[in-house]
């Protein structure tokens, strides 16, 4: 019988064609296509054994997680890492992931967990020197500059195999049943799948290291994000020192938190209270700015809002927003105009979250608000207040949760009145709170000049 031909498929649409091209015939997506060994018609891998059924009720062992000591990043993948479990940490290239995960390495060897680290991309010898300078070169973790997912496997598939093994990272592994190179899909792809396979086969957590391509994606088209159990994104703004870890995927606990750390001479630093790194310090007040009481995961943050609106050389007026959705801008904007009367259609209008941070609360609404009115009247926002609400289209401002959570955290900086919708469980008593139940409430305190 002949022997079967490879398939070439699209990693992007799944098409399956009998030869390569640059680009896949069905969806148009470049570099997409790689080959697939095919097993011979009517061939068989023998035949399967039967499987374990069991009831949804039958008794589950809770996996033991394995703390950290790092609560920035214990909080972040859901209070621990999951024996077997496959974490995968992404990022631009040069913002600390490498520095992360050695950090995280050492802390969890301190407590006698055999811990391997795997580095694809730096010599055994550059590793060392890193570890030096974060001081942890006393800390008992295996090291190995390896790039062979095959020797790996060979070394570390043992009864005895490491509790943690970290691979830094994914892009630079190779499998050599495939002729591809490095970083291509189907290898990524297959070293991972060979990786995972021994970290659940063993119980090792298993930490790898995804670079980002220039598009913000992992590179090798999201495949790597279906395959592990948890995703961390480690983003900041290279300008600045915050560097933070958000969970986008867990299986093992929740998204929405994140960890913030600051980048050092002597590595990460993690920062418990991030709120005061968000505030901008300045004597006397400007115009344009407001601090808004926000929440991330089950903590919350003050950040400061900065907007500046101007008139508008261009037919087409700028928008530019940093670290807010473009979309709610917009809608903001809308209502300021048409419920408001605010003439705001002619003019550029940037917006900027201070700190490099993202904002994805809709409670954001009336600080924004509240900066672009700022702006817009040239007067300072009211001294030591913060704000928060959510705005409707037809302007009214709808309560948000945590209210009192966000009130503390501003008491706690300072901070005595606030801005706020209305609220049933409000009890701190050290901020007064200043009721705006419509965008217009708002715009009155600006002294705003209507249809200006
Ligand atoms: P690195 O962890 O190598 O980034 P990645 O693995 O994501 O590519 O970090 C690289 C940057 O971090 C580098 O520009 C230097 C800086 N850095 C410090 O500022 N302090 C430190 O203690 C370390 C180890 C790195
Ligand atoms: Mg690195």
């Amino acid at each position: 019988m002949a022997k079967p031909a490879n398939a070439y498929v699209c990693q992007a649409c799944g098409a399956s064609g009998a030869k390569w091209s640059g680009r896949c015939d069905g969806c148009g997506a470049w570099n997409t296509i790689v080959e697939e060994r095919q097993l011979a018609p009517g061939s068989r891998a023998g035949k399967g054994r039967a499987i374990g059924l069991g009831g949804l009720g039958d008794d589950a062992l809770p996996a033991a997680r394995l703390t950290i000591g790092m609560a920035e990043v214990d909080r972040v993948v859901g209070g621990g890492l999951v024996p077997g479990s496959t974490v995968l940490i992404s990022g631009d290239p040069g913002i600390g992931k490498s520095t992360l995960l050695l950090q995280v390495v050492a802390a969890l060897a301190r407590d006698g967990r055999p811990c391997v680290y795997v580095s694809g991309e730096e010599s055994a010898d550059q590793v060392r020197l890193r570890a030096r300078r974060l001081g942890l070169a006393k800390a008992p973790v295996q090291l190995a500059a390896a790039t062979s997912v095959r020797d790996i496997l060979a070394t570390l598939d043992v009864p005895d195999a490491p509790g943690v093994l970290v691979i830094d990272s994914i892009q630079t592994m190779h499998v050599d049943s495939l002729d591809s190179a490095p970083g291509t899909v189907g290898q990524v792809r297959a070293s991972a799948q060979e990786l995972i396979r021994l970290a659940k086969r063993r119980g090792t957590v298993l930490m790898l290291v995804g670079h980002v391509t220039k598009d913000g994606q992992i590179a090798g088209p999201r495949v790597l994000e279906h395959m592990v159990d948890t995703v961390l994104y480690f983003e900041g703004d290279p300008s600045h020192r915050y560097r933070l870890l958000r969970a986008v995927k867990n299986r093992f606990g929740a998204t929405d938190e994140i960890g913030v750390f600051e980048m050092t001479d002597a590595g990460l630093e993690q920062v418990a209270n991030p709120s005061a790194l968000f505030l901008a310090e300045r004597e006397n007040p400007v115009s344009g700015a407001a601090v808004f009481a926000g929440i991330e995961g089950t903590r919350p943050m003050l950040v400061e809002i900065e907007a500046l609106v101007s008139p508008s050389p261009l037919g087409t007026p700028r928008r530019a927003v940093v670290g807010w959705d473009n979309g709610r801008l917009a809608m903001i904007l809308a209502v300021l105009d048409t419920r408001c009367g605010l003439a705001v259609g002619g003019k550029d209008v940037y917006l900027n979250v201070a700190g490099g941070l993202r904002i994805a609360e809709p409670a954001a609404d009336l600080a924004v608000a509240a900066a672009l009115l700022s702006s817009m009247t040239d007067q300072p926002a009211p001294e030591r207040t913060v704000v928060f609400g959510e705005v409707g289209l037809s302007g009214e401002v709808r309560p948000v949760a945590h209210t009192e959570a966000r009130l503390k955290e501003s008491a706690k900086l300072g901070f005595t009145h606030a801005l706020a919708p209305a609220s049933r469980t409000r009890r701190e008593a050290s901020v007064a709170v200043t009721e705006i139940a419509r965008l217009t409430d708002l715009a009155a305190l600006f002294d705003a000049d209507y249809r200006a």
